[in-house]
């Protein structure tokens, strides 16, 4: 593993990460421009960063757990004039995921296991993407901050739509803990998960370097901000909103069958969505030991059953210092 040690806090938590949060598809993490990310990520930047940009993509770029699949169903479905039949295929396939071969690096355990094959969205992400974008506009999901975004995004020299959605930090983070141990091995427990999450020593951290960029541009034309609270507060004013600002306008009745279709209860039943075949695919192949599933409560305010009063009193002082002045969570 390569550890790169500030101080003895940073030396403990990478000892965490190595201990808790290393597999047999996760061979340890780098930091990269201030972000922790896998390993592997070392060999998509460069690539990543110099990616040819279309302007009529859509970009969905998020924090790991704050909505991003519930957004990604959202944007495909209005981009694709609510095609409930092609929305059968996977939405790894309608909607990739960037930069998804750096959190499963499998080339190890392939070698070994001739007859594992991970899908191919999730095998060779970047391949992937460029293999659909010959077939037309993409709907692209990225969990990358605007640091290791392409330059072309960075410097605006492409502006493709962007649609950045984010959640409150400490429902992320029970979220991001479930998902840690059920999708990528994580085997600590829930207090040095927390730990970690407000270190910033969790795959696409500092969450705070993640948002803020994306809210201080949140006015920029190409350029919505989406709250997961707003959401499930009111499901058809955001699809409205959404509809509009990708120039998609919806009626009443559409705005009616994709907020049913949109449902938590309809998300966690449909398998093109639920994550299920990944989930299935890692406990086949003795990957991952845990129970759960990816759809998990979607609910807001779930942290309150999980975090003890001192980690929650940790996490509002650690937000109020980041967020004073704006008006980003309650
Ligand atoms: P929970 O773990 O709190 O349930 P992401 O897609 O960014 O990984 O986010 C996953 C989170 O969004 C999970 O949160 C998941 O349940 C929630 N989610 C997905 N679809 C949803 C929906 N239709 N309504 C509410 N929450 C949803």
């Amino acid at each position: 593993m390569v550890i790169i040690n500030n101080n003895s806090e940073d030396a403990e938590f990478d000892e965490i990460l190595e201990r808790d949060f290393t597999s047999v598809f996760r061979h340890g993490y780098i930091t990269v421009e201030g972000v922790t990310m896998p390993k592997r990520f070392e060999d998509l930047k460069n690539n990543i960063r110099n990616w040819n940009v279309r302007e009529d993509d859509v970009w969905i770029c998020s924090f790991p757990k704050t909505g991003t699949t519930w957004t990604q169903e959202m944007v495909w479905m209005i981009m694709n004039n609510l095609d409930v039949v092609g929305g059968q295929a996977n939405l790894g396939h309608r909607s990739p995921f960037l930069e998804v071969s750096a959190l499963f690096d499998y080339r190890e355990f392939k070698k070994e296991n001739k007859d594992f094959q991970p899908p191919p969205f999730i095998d060779d992400s970047l391949e992937f993407v460029k293999h659909q974008s010959l077939k037309g506009p993409l709907c692209l999901k990225t969990h990358l901050p605007w640091a290791l975004l392409p330059k072309e995004i960075q410097d605006n020299t492409k502006s493709p739509k962007i649609i950045y959605v984010t959640r409150n930090p400490k429902d992320t983070c029970i979220s991001y803990f479930n998902h840690s141990r059920l999708m990528e091995g994580y085997r600590g427990n829930f207090e040095d998960y927390c730990r970690l999450f407000l270190a910033g020593k969790l795959p696409f951290a500092p969450f705070w370097n993640h948002v803020l960029p994306f809210w201080e541009r949140r006015n920029h034309p190409n350029i919505l901000f989406l709250k997961y609270e707003e959401m499930v507060k009111d499901l058809p004013a955001i699809i409205r909103k959404v509809a509009d600002f990708l120039e998609k306008p919806l009626s009443d009745d559409q705005v009616e069958v994709l907020s049913s279709h949109l449902s938590f209860e309809s998300m966690k039943k449909n398998p093109a969505v639920n994550y299920e075949m990944v989930v299935s695919l890692n406990r086949k192949y003795n990957l991952i030991h845990c129970e759960g599933s990816f759809m998990r409560s979607g609910k807001v305010g779930d942290y309150k059953a999980k975090m003890s009063p001192e980690v929650i009193c940790k996490f509002d002082e650690w937000t109020k210092e980041h967020t004073e002045g704006l008006d980003l969570f309650d």
